[in-house]
C-alpha cells in the first residue's frame, strides 16, 4: 500500500512509520516538527509541512495516490487543553478537517485516526467497551470526539471510510531499540518513572492517594507501542479491502494503579528513587481500562507485548541509549 502518515515524526506516528516500511509498504511521511523530531523518521519519504495548509496538502495528495492515510499530528496534553482549548480545536479538530477536505478533493477514500480514551470522560462503568457514552470532561477529548462525529459525516457525504482507534495509555519503546518516547516537555507516568530510575529528574510523584481504588492511586492500561501500531496495520488492510468504518478500543484489559508501576520499573531496572505523594492532577479519572474484545475478535488483533514488564523494558533500553546513563 502507499500511505501518508501524518505525525510520522512524533512518538506513535514514528513507530508506526517503522512497521509500515518494514511490512513492505510505501510510506511519506507529513509532519511540521512542532513536536516531533526529523531524525525519528528513519523510513520512506518525509515531507515538513502542516495540516493547516491546504496547498501543502494538495501537493503531497498530487504526487502520490494514496491508499490511506494515518493521522497522528494532534496536541495530548489534557491540562494544557483546559487553559488553551483554541490550540486544541484549532489543530485537533479544524486542521483535521482541512486534512479530510484534501483527502475528498484527491478521492483518498481511507482513513486511520488516533483516538483516545478521553472521549468517554469519567468512566459510567469499566472495562470500556464501544458502547460507553462518550461525555468527554476536557477540551482535548472533545476535539477527538468532535473527528469521530465528522468523520460520520463524511462518509454519507463524501464515501470516506474511517477506523477510529481509541487508545488508551500508550507506552514502551521500539524493541530495537531505534525508536523511542521524546516529549518535550514529559508528562506521561512511564517515562517520568524512568528518568527518575536515570536520575533525569529528582524523584517521580503519585498524583493522589485518595481515588477509590484498591492503593488510593490511580488506575491505567498501558500498551505498548508497537501492539497498537500492528491494530493500525490490521485496520487499514482491512479498511481497504472494504470491511467499511469501524471504531475500536485499544488496551489490554489490565489495570496497573500508579503504585504498582512504579514497582514495576523498580524491579525492571534495579534502580531505587524517591517517590512522593502528590496531590491529585485535575482532570484524571480514577480508573480507565478498556474492554477491547471488539478489536480482538474483528481484526483478529493480539497484543504481543502484553507484560508491564515488558513494556517497561524497552522504554528503560530506550531512555539508557538514547539519553546516555
Ligand atoms: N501520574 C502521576 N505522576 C506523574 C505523571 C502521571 O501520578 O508524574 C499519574 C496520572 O495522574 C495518571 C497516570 O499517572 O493517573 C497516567 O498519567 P499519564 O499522564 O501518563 O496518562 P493519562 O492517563 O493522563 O493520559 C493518557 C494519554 C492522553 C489521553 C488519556 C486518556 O497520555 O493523551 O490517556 O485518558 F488523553
Amino acid at each position: 500500500m502507499k500511505i501518508l502518515v501524518v505525525g510520522g515524526a512524533g512518538y506513535i506516528g514514528s513507530h508506526m512509520v517503522k512497521m509500515l516500511s518494514n511490512s513492505g509498504h510505501h510510506v511519506v511521511t507529513l509532519d511540521n516538527l512542532s513536536t516531533g523530531y526529523r531524525d525519528a523518521v528513519k523510513y520512506g519519504e518525509f515531507v515538513e509541512g502542516d495540516i493547516a495548509d491546504s496547498s501543502i496538502l494538495d501537493q503531497v495528495f498530487s504526487s502520490t495516490m494514496f491508499d490511506g492515510v494515518m493521522h497522528f499530528a494532534s496536541y495530548i496534553e489534557v491540562g494544557e487543553s483546559v487553559i488553551d482549548p483554541g490550540k486544541y480545536f484549532r489543530n485537533n479538530f479544524s486542521n483535521t478537517l482541512n486534512l479530510l477536505d484534501a483527502m475528498v478533493r484527491h478521492d483518498v477514500k481511507n482513513f486511520i485516526f488516533s483516538s483516545t480514551a478521553a472521549i468517554f470522560g469519567e468512566p459510567d462503568y469499566v472495562p470500556i467497551d464501544e458502547k460507553h457514552p462518550k461525555k468527554p470532561i476536557n477540551p482535548y477529548g472533545k476535539s477527538k470526539l468532535m473527528v469521530e462525529q465528522a468523520l460520520d459525516d463524511y462518509e454519507k457525504a463524501h464515501g470516506l471510510q474511517s477506523v477510529c482507534l481509541r487508545y488508551f495509555n500508550a507506552a514502551g519503546a521500539d524493541p530495537d531499540g531505534e525508536l523511542g518516547e521524546r516529549h518535550n516537555p514529559e508528562t506521561h507516568l512511564v517515562p517520568l518513572i524512568l528518568q527518575a530510575a536515570s536520575g533525569r529528574r529528582d524523584a517521580i510523584s503519585i498524583f493522589g492517594r485518595d481515588y477509590s481504588t484498591a492503593d488510593g492511586s490511580c488506575v491505567r492500561d498501558y500498551i505498548h507501542i508497537v501492539d497498537l501500531c500492528s491494530a493500525h496495520l490490521i485496520a487499514l488492510t482491512k479498511l481497504v479491502k472494504g470491511s467499511g468504518s469501524k471504531r475500536y478500543n485499544l488496551g489490554n484489559g489490565n489495570g496497573f494503579s500508579v503504585i504498582e508501576v512504579i514497582e514495576v520499573v523498580k524491579k525492571v531496572t534495579s534502580r531505587s528513587f524517591n517517590v512522593i505523594e502528590a496531590e491529585r492532577r485535575p482532570g484524571d479519572p480514577a480508573t480507565l481500562v478498556a474492554d477491547s474484545t471488539l478489536a480482538r475478535s474483528e481484526l483478529n488483533w493480539v497484543p504481543e507485548y502484553d507484560d508491564l514488564s515488558v513494556i517497561t523494558q524497552h522504554a528503560w533500553e530506550w531512555e539508557m541509549s538514547h539519553f546516555n546513563h
